[in-house]
């Protein structure tokens, strides 16, 4: 068997595969149904994020088999790391860092256990996976809690209207039209399956993106490619969800 026959069995028995990874020439998903993914993405928001990481570190929450997590540290982070839910996904990404011989960590941990990271990171990538989780704003707040000191890097699928309304400081009980104007924030719950996954709960429309950005302490600084935003960490707004320091939500033995 030739080295690359060995390298095509490896990548088929660790498959199937989202991110398509370019490994010595041999494709991991070329025949994804949303074409090369997620370089065609990663090329419309490449320059939300410094060109230079030299000297920071990055956490990419959902890396799945680590296509971003790579491009970080090609950028010259000196420390990343990817958490992911799925073993599997994680299995992909430490044989790709292995093949490209990029040192990434990672963690199989979920988002809702980013605290046991212990270490807050200066940037945190969350993309794709807002609208995959039960309870999506807990997520942010979590994050904001413990995971990111700086920057977030956000993107959601989103769907609805478009447009975003001022955001109102307040509603009289009176008032019912504006939950139905274009531009209130909606999140959009699905009981069964979006697109065939039975993955996807929650998903927002932007105007609904934005908000439980701003509400869980992100200040939104630029937006890319639609769907594609880079904030940074800020106050939470008074009275809000300040998960720092809580006690955990589910107590664990010994709590
Ligand atoms: C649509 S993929 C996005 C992957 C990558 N971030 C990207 O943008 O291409 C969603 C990823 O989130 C992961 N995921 C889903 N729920 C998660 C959770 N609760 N904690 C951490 N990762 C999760 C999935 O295993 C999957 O790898």
């Amino acid at each position: 068997m030739s080295g690359d026959e060995g390298l095509r069995g490896r990548i088929e028995d660790l498959g199937p595969w989202f991110h398509n990874l370019d490994i010595e020439g041999v494709r991991t998903a070329p025949y994804h149904p949303l074409g090369d993914y997620p370089a065609f993405k990663w090329r419309r928001f490449a320059d939300l994020i410094p060109a230079d990481l030299k000297g920071r570190t990055v956490l990419d929450i959902g890396c799945n088999a680590g296509f971003y997590a790579f491009e970080m540290k090609r950028r010259g982070a000196e420390r990343v790391v990817g958490i992911d839910g799925d073993g599997r996904y994680l299995r992909q990404a430490a044989f790709a860092a292995d093949a490209l011989g990029l040192d990434v960590e990672f963690r199989e941990l979920s988002v809702y256990e980013v605290d046991k990271m212990g270490e807050r990171f200066d940037l945190v990538l969350f993309m794709g996976v807002l609208y995959h989780l039960r309870h999506p704003l807990l997520a942010l707040d979590l994050i904001h809690a413990h995971a990111t000191s700086d920057l977030l890097v956000f993107q959601s699928l989103l769907r609805g209207e478009e447009g975003v309304l001022p955001v109102a400081d307040d509603h009289g009980f009176e008032e019912t039209a504006v939950f139905g104007r274009e531009g209130y924030p909606v999140l959009h719950f699905v009981e069964h399956r979006y697109a065939g996954d039975p993955t996807n709960w929650w998903i927002p429309n932007r105007a609904c993106a934005e908000a439980m950005l701003r509400s869980a302490g992100f200040s939104i600084q630029e937006c890319r490619a639609g769907d594609t935003y880079l904030c940074r960490r800020g106050a939470v707004p008074k009275g809000f969800g300040d998960l720092a320091g809580a006690a955990p939500l589910v107590p664990g033995p010994g709590d």
